[in-house]
């Protein structure tokens, strides 16, 4: 693994998918062991799964207690049934939860069941708050460079919000349904301003796709139409992309 340092981001650059998720588990397990009571951000979308898989691995091999962690979701599509195969939930419950001690009363994800969306939105944010806020940001990256739901769009927005996903997202997951048509047209998800407030971020970035949008994520201008450009502006940043990503720092 190489690491590059734009001091306040760093670029660790390793061979492969597995060592992308093996560095990306030891980041997250290292913020528990440091700390029992560990508010952690997280993700879905494919790239985070054998992170998930690895922290799930050292754990049942007695290498983590997550008894006493605290989790918050980026985001969740809405509406959208909590036992919807499709719902970051059950995903999260798939490849994380349902693997490692938990409790579940300390999971927090955007409710897709929620009867109003606006009032779910400030109560995400509320909760929060009321956790001490986030230790810990794990982020994956849209090809469109969207940071949870967050969309190119001419403006941040700050806080847990309402949106309308692009055309683009809505086709890039649509692998995952039997047809685009059935693809939410609406996500819940943590603003700009509530990934930045975490005390450190961890992005992963894989495949030869997403090379575009790192290298302008890292060095092209900070502007919203780049969502994950705005990471430049926080002041603990890692990102663990693999070679194909990484292709323009090699
Ligand atoms: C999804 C999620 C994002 C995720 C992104 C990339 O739409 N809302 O949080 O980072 O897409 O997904 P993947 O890792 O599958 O490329």
């Amino acid at each position: 693994m190489n690491v590059l340092d734009f001091s306040n981001l760093k670029l660790a650059i390793c061979a492969d998918y597995g060592e992308v998720s093996r560095v990306s588990a030891g980041y997250v397990l290292g913020a528990v062991k440091d700390k029992a009571n560990a508010v952690l951000g997280l993700a879905t979308g494919s790239t985070p799964v054998g992170m998930y898989k690895e922290i799930v691995f050292a754990y049942k091999n007695g290498g983590a207690d997550f008894s006493k962690v605290t989790t918050f979701n980026l985001d969740e599509y809405f509406p959208i049934k909590n036992t919807d195969s499709q719902s970051y939930i059950y995903f999260m419950k798939e490849n994380l939860f349902g693997g490692i001690n938990i409790d579940m009363e300390n999971v927090n994800i955007p409710n897709g069941e929620a009867a109003d969306a606006e009032v779910e939105c400030l109560w995400y944010e509320e909760k929060i708050k009321a956790a001490g806020g986030i230790d810990l940001q794990v982020l994956g990256i849209g090809l469109n460079g969207h940071i949870g739901f967050n969309e190119p769009s001419p403006y941040f927005e700050a806080k847990t919000h309402y949106v309308s996903l692009d055309e683009s997202t809505i086709k890039a997951n649509s692998r995952f349904f039997e047809s685009e048509d059935l693809v939410p047209r609406h996500a819940l998800s943590m603003g700009v301003g509530t990934i930045m407030a975490a005390k450190k971020i961890l992005l992963i970035v894989t495949g030869e796709a997403k090379a575009e949008i790192l290298k302008e994520t890292i060095l092209g201008k900070i502007t919203p139409e780049v969502p994950a450009s705005v990471l430049q502006l926080h002041q603990n940043v890692t990102i663990v992309a693999d070679r194909d990503a990484a292709k323009y720092f090699l």
